[in-house]
């Protein structure tokens, strides 16, 4: 069958740009060659339009509100599998048989202690720095510490690196947490399971020993499936930006963990719930931060509203409102925040000015109000995330270094100064 093709007709000249389609149906053009054929770029500033890869990990329908990697529905992952599973699903391309699970979880419980020299680091950052910036500091330490992984030997040992990475992240996630309250760091066990572990890390103390409660783990298995991955995303595109120079996978990722952390994307998890704790304050007025959000004069944003890709709801947001729900009622816990975000999101949706611009509520809106109730501080809802994404970006970095061989290097619209001469 003949290559389909559209036309662009440019000074009398026609040009054939090839058509390209991806297994789902999406059509792109493919403009690699056109500034060869034309000497024009394209501009499409912050790629509200640009499909920079090729990509079997995740697919996202924005206008129907569909999320799926490797071809699972996240509805179905989060019912059947647990975190460490959905891993190994995004690294490999499937879901792991028993054996391969059981590898894989000895593999992140005898990679889950963090060099003992890296421990004192935690002695020297000021108290009160976010634990953001720690981490993506702790994670570029790492190129320090471990050998280099590069493309050849993350082919060889892909589980082991990831292992690494996830296992002492989740290690010293909970060590800068205990740093910050000024208790003792609690290592991983191995007789734990991986969000267990993590939980027993963050709450065990000598003098009030930590039970690990079912109903905790499972919520938390579920937020970690649902943020794990979501295609070319900012802080994935870092990645796979810095990773295309052929950056050691550890800075590479610490770059992911640096863009995750910025307020429009991973850390609108915290600001939501330092927005909702503010109407609160306010006397609960929904009306008056809905008008302050629609205010053009103003710099206020619903947090936790709207996406890029997105135009229905964010299916991640509509499983974590039910878990949020169920979650809290199994925990006794009634938290006023969520009446709060319960009426924000009610009033947002009956609003002509969010009804418009197709803005609903994301990932971010509801996920705080769970991690409130398992007790994590707010400065650390964003490690939670990065986290998860762990293996997300991993997946993207192994896909990009076997299938790109060029380093990304986008062009530019020069419109500066004109040399006199
Ligand atoms: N509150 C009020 N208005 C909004 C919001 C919001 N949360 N989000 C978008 N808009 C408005 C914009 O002002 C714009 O209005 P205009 O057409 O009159 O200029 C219109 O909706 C389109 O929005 P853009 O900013 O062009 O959308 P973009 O795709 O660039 O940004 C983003 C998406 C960053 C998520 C944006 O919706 C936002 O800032 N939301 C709040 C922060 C947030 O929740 N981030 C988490 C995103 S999910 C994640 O990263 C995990």
């Amino acid at each position: 069958m003949d290559q389909e093709t559209a036309k662009l007709i440019f000074n009398g000249k026609e040009i054939e740009l090839p058509l390209v389609c991806g297994t789902m149906g999406e059509k792109a053009l493919d403009i690699s060659g056109l500034r060869k054929a034309t000497g024009m770029v394209t501009i499409d500033p912050s790629f509200v339009n640009t499909a920079a890869c090729y990509s079997k990990i995740t697919y996202i329908d924005g206008e129907k509100g569909i999320l799926c990697y490797r071809g699972i529905p996240i509805e179905e992952l989060v019912e059947k599998n647990r975190f460490i599973e959905t891993a190994y699903l995004l690294l490999h391309g499937k879901l792991p048989n028993a054996g391969q699970s059981e590898i894989f979880s000895n593999l992140l419980t005898e990679n889950s202690l963090l060099h003992e020299d890296m421990r004192h680091f935690f002695d020297r950052f000021p108290r009160g720095s976010h634990p953001m910036s720690i981490m993506g500091t702790m994670q570029n330490a790492f190129s320090t510490f471990y050998p280099n992984v590069d493309s050849l030997s993350l082919r060889e040992a892909i589980d082991i690196s990831a292992a690494r990475i996830m296992s002492t992240f989740r290690t010293m996630a909970a060590f800068a947490y205990k740093r910050s309250i000024g208790e003792p760091v609690v290592y991983p066990r191995h007789d734990l399971p991986f969000c267990a572990n993590f939980l027993n890390m963050m709450f065990d103390s000598p003098v009030r020993p930590y039970k690990v409660n079912p109903e905790v783990v499972r919520v938390l298995n579920c937020l970690l499936i649902l943020h794990a991955d979501h295609e070319q995303n900012c802080s994935t595109t870092a990645v796979r930006t810095v990773g295309s120079a052929q950056v050691n996978l550890y800075s590479t990722i610490s770059a992911g963990i640096a863009a995750l952390s910025g307020p429009l994307h991973g850390g609108a998890n915290q600001a939501v719930i330092e927005m909702l704790r503010r109407i609160v304050r306010d006397g609960g007025n929904v009306k008056k931060y809905i008008d302050r959000a629609k205010d053009k004069s103003s710099n206020f944003k619903l947090m936790g509203f709207g996406h890029r890709v997105y135009k229905t709801y964010d299916p991640r947001a509509r499983i974590i409102k039910k878990r949020c729900d169920d979650f809290l009622q199994a925990m006794s816990v009634d938290d006023p925040l969520l009446e709060v975000a319960l009426q924000l999101e009610e009033a947002a949706l009956r609003d002509g000015y969010f009804i418009e611009r197709n803005l609903y509520p994301n990932v971010d809106f509801y996920s705080g109000i769970i991690y409130r109730a398992m007790g994590i501080p707010e400065n650390m809802f964003t490690v939670m995330f990065a986290l998860a994404r762990l293996p997300g970006w991993i997946a993207h970095w192994k896909e990009m270094i076997g299938s790109q061989t060029k380093i990304t290097r986008p062009r530019q619209i020069y419109i500066g100064k004109v040399p006199k001469k």
